[in-house]
Formats: structure tokens, C-alpha cells, sequence
């Protein structure tokens, strides 16, 4: 039992216990060490216990400061709020890591290696806002407050700085606005601009770019990109247009850290329109458990995991409907679980 790693599982709503199911069973045919721990979030939570983080979920967490996560429910407008961001919250799970790598060549954008890391607990996302009512309209203006600080993103900027050092990373983008929103992401870039200079340079190439202008570039060329870091809302949407480079959110696995735990998710959300068919696509998921494995310092089993789902899908030639294939969620398990036993 010593060599064990206990880690917190959360099969989550929608597809979440379909593809969690399929990961846990593709980890065991690795040997992977992990003993789970099955807990409750979500939509799930508030059906269960009427909660949608259950204390006895956050313990758990809190216990095995690792956890594999499964898509949660959020309702829009109104109704409880995200369960993926109290999680990030109570867990200062500061920096979200969301790579996308080609593994389906001959797409419209071929051999993609990109990684965007994004800020995690300040900017736009923390969840102060309002509405006035201005006579008899309730909504008639809505205000939000934005809030980063030199701290935080110092921290998140060291965290991507270093994993582009660690990782071999060649060039390094932090994308702003900082000529329209001077201080909210001029602090950001200003502490991106000194953090280099006094304790990175030379180690791998520093660009800036504004928001806007990144969009379009990653759509023209986005192989002119290696690592791109930036604040919370934009880091956000780049991360969707970047999965988008590679196949679609099927494909997208995010790793959410913090010091003190560590939560890794698919970046897709539970899909209720495909949930209980069995035909959900995995790979986002099982990705996320590679980061996992690497990230407890497992790198020959990660490797193993995404070289099966490679050879999975271009060998063997199995894939589920969105990637333009035939295969359930149970055939490309069973495909994937033969090629990793
Ligand atoms: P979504 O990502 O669940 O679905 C968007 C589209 O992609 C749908 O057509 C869906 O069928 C498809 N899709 C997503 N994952 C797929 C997979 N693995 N295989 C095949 N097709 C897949 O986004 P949507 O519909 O906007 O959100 C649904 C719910 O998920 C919402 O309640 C939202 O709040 C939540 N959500 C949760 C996230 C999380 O837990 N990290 C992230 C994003 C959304």
C-alpha cells in the first residue's frame, strides 16, 4: 500500500461519469498507482446532499491534495455558482495550464504545440458585480469589478516562466490589453516585463502581444507560438480558440495548480446533450490524467498513455463520432486499454 498515491475522483454531471469511468479503467490497465477516492460535486451534489461542493468533498481534497475531476454542471444566470471556481478558489489553485497538442495529423492546423497558461483566481472572474435599477428596470446597468494584483500575478508568472524552463519551452507570449485596460492588465504585463529581465532572460525568448491582435495571429499562424501566459478572462477564451487548433474541446485536458492541491479536468463541460448515449469522446479527460501522471512525477506512464492514445487513433484507426468515427466511449476504451496493457 505505501507506494500507492491517494487522489480525490469526481466523476462529475453530464459525460463526466462516462469518461471518468473509461479513464480509471485505462490508469488500472497502466498500473497506475492512484487509490481513489470517489466524491460528489456539481449538480450531482446539490441532488445528493443538496450542496454542490459537500464538505466531505473539499476534505477529501484537502486530504489528498490531488484530484481528477470530471465536467460539473453550472447553471446560467442565476442559481448556485460554479463549482469549478469555489474549487480553484478554496484551493488557490492560482495557475491553469491547458496544452494542445496535434494528434490527429492532416487537420486544417497541423503539427500545433502550444501551451497557454492562464491566471486563474483574479481579473473579471471573481465575481463582483451588480446590477442598478434605474426606475422600473432591475437590469437597466450591470457593473463588474475587476481585480489583479502584483502578487498574483507574479506568482502565476513564475509558475509559467518556470514550466517553460522545465519543459524546454523556446518563446514565451504574455497577451494583455494593456492599452485600453492600462492598470487591470498593465499590472499583469509590467510584472511579466521585470520578472523576466531580473530572473529569466536568456533562458527562453520574452514577446508581448495585445489580446486582440493574438486572436488573429493564432488563427494565421499559429506555430509562431510556444507558451502563452495571461490574465484570467482572456487566458479563458485563448485556451477554447487554441483547442480549437487541434480538434475541438474533445481533445483540450486542463491541469488547475495551486500550492497547496492540484485538479485535473477535461476543458469541455458535461455535454447534456450527448450524456448516457455512450458515445463521448475520452481523450480531453484521459489527457488530463497524463498531466496528472507527470505531474506526481510518473513521466513513463504518461508518455505510455499518450503514445496509446496516438496509436489508437492513427494505428488502429478508432474514434468516436466527433473526431469522424464510429467507435463508443466502450470501444475506444477497450481499443486504448489493448494498446496500453
Ligand atoms: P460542453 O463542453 O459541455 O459542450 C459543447 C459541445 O461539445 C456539445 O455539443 C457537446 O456535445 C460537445 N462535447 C463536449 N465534450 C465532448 C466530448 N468529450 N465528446 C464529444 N462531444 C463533446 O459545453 P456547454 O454545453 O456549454 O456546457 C454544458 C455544461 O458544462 C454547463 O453546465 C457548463 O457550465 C458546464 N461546464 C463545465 C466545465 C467544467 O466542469 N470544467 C467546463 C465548461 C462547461
Amino acid at each position: 500500500m505505501s507506494n500507492t498515491i491517494p487522489a480525490t475522483l469526481i466523476p462529475g454531471d453530464g459525460i463526466g461519469p462516462e469518461i471518468v469511468d473509461a479513464t480509471v479503467a485505462v490508469l488500472a490497465a497502466l498500473g497506475a498507482p492512484f487509490e481513489w477516492d470517489r466524491q460528489i460535486a456539481g449538480l450531482g451534489g446539490v441532488e445528493s446532499v443538496g450542496d454542490p461542493l459537500p464538505k466531505a468533498t473539499l476534505d477529501s481534497i484537502r486530504r489528498t491534495r490531488l484530484a481528477l475531476k470530471g465536467p460539473l454542471e453550472t447553471p446560467t444566470g442565476g442559481g448556485y455558482r460554479s463549482s469549478n471556481v469555489r474549487l480553484r478558489e478554496e484551493f488557490q489553485l492560482y495557475a491553469n495550464l491547458r496544452p494542445a497538442q496535434t494528434i490527429i495529423p492532416g487537420g486544417r492546423f497541423d503539427k500545433i504545440d502550444l501551451v497557454v497558461v492562464r491566471e486563474n483566481l483574479e481579473g473579471l472572474y471573481i465575481g463582483h458585480e451588480h446590477y442598478v435599477k434605474i426606475d422600473n428596470d432591475p437590469h437597466a446597468v450591470a457593473m463588474a469589478t475587476g481585480i489583479n494584483t502584483r502578487a498574483g500575478s507574479r506568482r502565476l508568472l513564475e509558475y509559467a516562466f518556470e514550466h517553460a524552463v522545465t519543459t524546454g519551452r523556446k518563446k514565451v507570449t504574455i497577451v494583455h490589453k494593456a492599452n485600453i485596460m492600462k492598470a487591470l492588465t498593465g499590472i499583469f504585463l509590467e510584472t511579466g516585463l521585470e520578472l523576466y529581465e531580473r530572473k529569466y532572460k536568456g533562458q527562453f525568448e520574452l514577446d508581448t502581444v495585445i489580446i486582440d491582435a493574438c486572436a488573429m495571429k493564432l488563427v494565421l499562424n499559429p506555430w509562431q507560438f510556444d507558451m502563452l501566459v495571461t490574465t484570467n478572462l482572456f487566458g479563458d477564451i485563448l485556451s477554447d480558440l487554441v483547442a480549437g487548433l487541434v480538434g475541438g474541446l474533445g481533445m483540450a485536458p486542463g491541469a488547475n495548480i495551486g500550492a497547496d492541491a492540484a485538479i485535473f479536468e477535461a476543458v469541455h463541460g458535461s455535454a447534456p446533450d450527448i450524456a448516457g448515449k455512450g458515445i463521448a469522446n475520452p481523450i480531453a479527460i484521459l489527457l488530463a490524467a497524463a498531466m496528472m501522471l507527470d505531474h506526481c512525477k510518473l513521466p513513463d506512464m504518461a508518455t505510455r498513455l499518450r503514445t496509446a492514445i496516438d496509436q489508437t487513433l492513427n494505428v488502429d484507426n478508432i474514434r468516436t463520432g466527433d473526431l469522424g468515427g464510429k467507435a463508443s466511449t466502450a470501444e475506444f476504451t477497450a481499443a486504448l486499454i489493448r494498446r496500453v496493457s
